[in-house]
């Protein structure tokens, strides 16, 4: 893809086939690396197809669980068993069906603390899992980061015109204000250290926003990530607005 988002665009033809082309794409990745491999997840509706593809045959079989490990970009500021969880999503969706180690399960926490010392606890569970307080560009904190795409350019939960889009110091914030419930939201340093970063982007209600995305020129959040890795778009066609 050329112009502002400089990055791999892949248009598949429906969910479902985007879905199986993603579970793909990860299994390869994940087993194309020796040693421990984590993920970012993204919350909303549109991963949570290729999370239940991943959790069953015949990709359950091919995914080295074991020594994957998994956090979130961001989470509604809800009780984990909330309809609105993205946690509860990814339980229901993939945790629950595949042999993962409780130990590789990063759950922001929402529970029992506040929004910001909930941040404030993320940003250590991250750093001690990194192993240093500071991101080293070669050496990037995940492997795969996904990220969806909001109707007003926003991703994780970094809303247009929010103070969190300047903050380059903290890693992971409380976001008030943007959504009736408070969120809790990695910034952009940790989502852009990443070997890989993926917008997933599903539906004919997103082929505005990610048509202006395209032609660049616009300040929207999701225009302003500049990863340390590759970025790959997939789109279905009623997103992109391709024809058949
Ligand atoms: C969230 C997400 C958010 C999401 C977009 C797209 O917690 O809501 O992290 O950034 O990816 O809002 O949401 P849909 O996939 O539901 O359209």
């Amino acid at each position: 893809m050329t112009g502002p988002l400089k990055a791999k665009l892949e248009i598949l033809s429906d969910p479902e086939t985007m879905a199986r082309r993603v579970a793909e794409w990860m299994i390869e990745l994940a087993n194309a690396k020796d040693g421990t491999f984590a993920v970012c997840l993204s919350g909303g509706s549109t991963p949570q197809l290729f999370y239940e593809h991943l959790a069953e045959s015949p990709y359950l079989g091919r995914f080295p669980w074991e020594r994957t490990h998994w956090f979130w970009g961001d989470e509604r500021f809800v009780p984990r068993n909330d309809a609105l969880s993205n946690y509860r999503m990814v339980r229901v969706a993939l945790l629950s069906h595949a042999p993962i180690p409780a130990t590789n399960i990063h759950p922001i926490p929402t529970e029992g603390l506040s929004p910001d010392a909930a941040a404030s606890a993320y940003e250590d569970e991250l750093k001690s899992f990194y192993g240093a307080e500071r991101l080293d560009p070669a050496r990037p904190l995940f492997d795969v980061n996904l990220l969806g795409l909001g109707s007003d350019g926003h991703t994780a939960s970094l809303f247009p015109g929010n103070a969190v889009l300047a903050e380059r110091d903290k890693w992971v914030s409380a976001v008030i204000g943007a959504k009736p419930e408070a969120r809790i939201t990695l910034t952009y340093p940790p989502l852009e250290s990443s070997r890989q970063v993926a917008f997933l982007v599903t539906g004919e209600q997103k082929r505005t926003i990610f048509n202006r995305l395209a032609r660049g020129g616009e300040n929207l959040p999701a225009a302003r990530l500049r990863p340390t890795g590759m970025l790959t778009w997939f789109v279905d066609r009623a997103a992109a607005g391709a024809k058949k």
